[in-house]
C-alpha cells in the first residue's frame, strides 16, 4: 500500500445550505486541520439527502452551493483537499448496487440510525428501500477511495463499522487468490474433527452475525493447534476475518474530538433549535444575538449573584476564554462584581475574531461565483480517477471486466 493511500481521509456532509458555528467547531475546523496532514477527500453527499428529503427535491441544488461556499469560507482548501459532488460521480452508484447483492439485510436492519431516526421523523414515511440502504452509501462512498481515516462525530460511528463488516465480507469473498480456498479446506481437515467443527461454526457466527467474541475465540484456537505448520495457521487466521487479498480495505472512524457547540439558549446548537449563529452573520447581528442570551435566572437585578454552571453564555466561555477570563467571570458573576452585559462582551468580540475571516473569505466567493463550479468540475475530476481504479478493480474481482 502506498503511504499516501494509506493516509487518505474521506468524509461528506449532507447538502444543509448555510452552515453555522456548530458546523465549524464540530466539523469543518478538523477538516481544515487535517487537510494538511493527509490527502483528504470531502464530498458534498446530495444523494444521502433525497434518503430522507426525496419529497423535497428542488432546495437541495441551492442547499449545495451554499454549504460548499461556507467550507471554503471557514478555512477548507481546494488546493489541499478534493472537494466534490456525490452525484456527479456514478460510480458510488454502482459499487454501492454491487455491495448490496451481498450485505445480508440484518446487518443494515441492525443500524442504530435506522429505529432510531425513524422515530425521530415521524412525520415522513422512511420505510423506503432507499433509507434502510443508505449506511451501504456510505460505505460505497468510502471503499470507492479506500480511504483509512473518516473522520465523523459519535452518531456516524456504526456506519464506519458496518462499512469495516462490508469490506472484509467483500474480500472474502471476491479476495482469495486461485487455491486459497482448498488450501484453507485442508487446514482445517488437519486439525481434526472437533476443532474443525468448532472453527467453522466460530467462523460463521463472526462473518455472518458479526460476533467479535467468536472471532477471538476462534484466533486462539487456530494459535493453539500443535499439530499444523505456521502457514496453515495463518491461512487460517486470514480465513476467520475473510482475508486474502485485501481489495477494499478497512476504514477507521477518526473520531471527532467531541465539540459540542452550546448554542444561544444552551442547547446544543441547531438550525431547527433557532439558537444558532450562521457563520454568515454580521457582526452587529452576532452582537444582538449574543446581548439577547437568557443568562442564569436567579439574577434578576444587577446586584443579585449569579451561578454560572446554570448559565449559557458560561457554556460560551468554556469554548472561548482561557483560565483568567473564566475565573474573572466565576467570580465576577458569583459576588455580584460583573454585569451581564459585561461578561457577553469577550463573547461577542471572540465570535467576531473567529468569523472576521471567514466573512472576507465569502465576499471573495460572492464576487466570482463561477469558482464553486470549477473547484467543483476539478475535484470530480481528480475523484473520478480515483474512483475508477477502485471500480476496476472491484469489477475484475466480482468477473465482470468482460465485453
Ligand atoms: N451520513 C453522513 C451524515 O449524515 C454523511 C456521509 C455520507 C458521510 N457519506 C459519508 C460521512 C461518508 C463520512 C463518510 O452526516
Ligand atoms: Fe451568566 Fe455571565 Fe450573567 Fe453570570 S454574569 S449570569 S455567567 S452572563
Amino acid at each position: 500500500m502506498s503511504s499516501t493511500a494509506d493516509k487518505r481521509v474521506l468524509s461528506g456532509m449532507r447538502p444543509t445550505g448555510r452552515l453555522h458555528l456548530g458546523h465549524y467547531h464540530g466539523v469543518l475546523k478538523n477538516w481544515v486541520k487535517l487537510q494538511h496532514e493527509y490527502e483528504c477527500f470531502f464530498f458534498i453527499a446530495d444523494w444521502h439527502a433525497l434518503t430522507t428529503h426525496y419529497e423535497d427535491v428542488r432546495g437541495i441544488e441551492n442547499s449545495v452551493w451554499e454549504m460548499l461556499a461556507d467550507w471554503l469560507a471557514a478555512g477548507v482548501d481546494p488546493s489541499h483537499a478534493v472537494l466534490f459532488v456525490q452525484s456527479r460521480m456514478p460510480q458510488h452508484a454502482e459499487l454501492h448496487l454491487l455491495l448490496s447483492m451481498m450485505t445480508p439485510l440484518p446487518w443494515l436492519e441492525r443500524v442504530p440510525t435506522y429505529k432510531d431516526q425513524q422515530e425521530q421523523l415521524k412525520e415522513k414515511d422512511l420505510a423506503t428501500y432507499g433509507f434502510l440502504g443508505y449506511p451501504l452509501l456510505q460505505s460505497a462512498d468510502i471503499l470507492l477511495y479506500k480511504a483509512r481515516h473518516v473522520p465523523v462525530g459519535a452518531d456516524q460511528v456504526a456506519h464506519v463499522e458496518l462499512t469495516r463488516e462490508v469490506a472484509r465480507r467483500f474480500n472474502h469473498l471476491f479476495g482469495r487468490e486461485p487455491g486459497f480456498q482448498e488450501a484453507v479446506d485442508q487446514a482445517i481437515d488437519k486439525m481434526g474433527k472437533k476443532s474443525a467443527r468448532v472453527y467453522v461454526d466460530l467462523r460463521r457466527r463472526y462473518q455472518e452475525l458479526g460476533d467479535a467474541d467468536a472471532l477471538a475465540t476462534a484466533q486462539a484456537l487456530v494459535r493453539d493447534q500443535s499439530n499444523i505448520t505456521l502457514g496453515d495457521k495463518e491461512r487460517l487466521l486470514g480465513a476467520l476475518e475473510g482475508l486474502g487479498k485485501i481489495i477494499l480495505p478497512e476504514p477507521q472512524a477518526l473520531l471527532t474530538p467531541a465539540a459540542r457547540m452550546p448554542g444561544l439558549d444552551g442547547r446544543k446548537m441547531a438550525k431547527s433549535y433557532g439558537n444558532a449563529i450562521s457563520l454568515r452573520d454580521e457582526s452587529d447581528v452576532v452582537a444582538e444575538k449574543v446581548r439577547k442570551m437568557p443568562t442564569d435566572t436567579a439574577r434578576v437585578r444587577r446586584t443579585d449573584a449569579g451561578e454560572p454552571t446554570r448559565c449559557p453564555v458560561w457554556a460560551l466561555h468554556e469554548v472561548y476564554s482561557d483560565e483568567a477570563r473564566r475565573t474573572w467571570v466565576m467570580e465576577g458573576c458569583r459576588s455580584a462584581g460583573i454585569g451581564c452585559l459585561e461578561c457577553k462582551k469577550p463573547i461577542i468580540d471572540a465570535i467576531n475574531d473567529e468569523l472576521a475571516p471567514m466573512r472576507q473569505r465569502a465576499a471573495e466567493i460572492e464576487r466570482n461565483p463561477d469558482m464553486l463550479r470549477s473547484i467543483i468540475a476539478e475535484g470530480c475530476a481528480r475523484a473520478r480517477e480515483v474512483a475508477e481504479d477502485t471500480m476496476d478493480e472491484v469489477r475484475e474481482a466480482m468477473g465482470l471486466a468482460y465485453r
